[in-house]
């Protein structure tokens, strides 16, 4: 596998890792146990940078630009599929995001948001895994391989690199922490 999949790959089990965190916080919202706003805006926050800017924009600007130089299309096949998803997830995000200041009538609005989120975002992830990726990686020379990686390097320096990964890392812990002592006193609750 080449490098620049791997690296890709590497962030999509982060943000996989968010959207398990996500599936559980639905779950315990849904019996009661808000976990606050804090908590949303942390994660809307983590999506939008670390999901959206640092990962969506180096396929959209980098790896898919490079795809269509290649043979493939923007406007049908996967690409074009690829870049819808991507304007689907920002969509549901914002409908989270309107979700917090409205009260109990958002709650309901938010689960359905974040449920589509989860889902299309995780079988997103799954088809650039198996399909696009293994395809790209066929039609891309070594040499665009190489120029690639340089242009990664320069998309995260722009954004701070190391240190942005390190912070939203830290955010998936969090926001994972938060989820999982509200979790445990759903389960204790039930328990008594
Ligand atoms: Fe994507
Ligand atoms: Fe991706």
């Amino acid at each position: 596998m080449r490098k620049t999949t791997e690296r890709l790959m590497a962030e999509h089990e982060e943000i996989n890792a968010v959207l398990n965190t996500l599936f559980r916080a639905v779950r315990v919202e849904r019996e009661g146990k808000l976990l606050g706003n804090d908590f949303w805006h942390d994660a809307i926050d983590f999506v939008r940078t670390f999901s959206d800017n640092y990962h969506h924009a180096k396929e959209e600007k980098i790896l898919f630009p490079a795809y269509c130089n290649n043979g493939m299309d923007v406007e049908y096949g996967p690409v074009a599929v690829m870049l819808r998803d991507h304007q689907q997830f920002r969509d549901c995000i914002n409908i989270i995001e309107e979700s917090l200041d409205e009260g109990e009538e958002g709650h309901v609005k938010r689960w359905g948001a974040t449920g589509n989120f989860i889902e299309g975002l995780r079988f997103h992830i799954h088809k650039e895994n198996n399909i696009l990726y293994p395809m790209g990686e066929d039609i891309l020379s070594l040499e665009d391989e190489n120029r690639l990686m340089e242009m990664f390097d320069d998309a995260e320096i722009a954004l701070d690199g190391v240190a942005t990964e390190e912070h939203y890392r830290m955010v998936a812990q969090s926001l994972e922490k938060q989820v999982l002592a509200a979790f445990d006193r759903v389960v204790e609750a039930e328990a008594e």
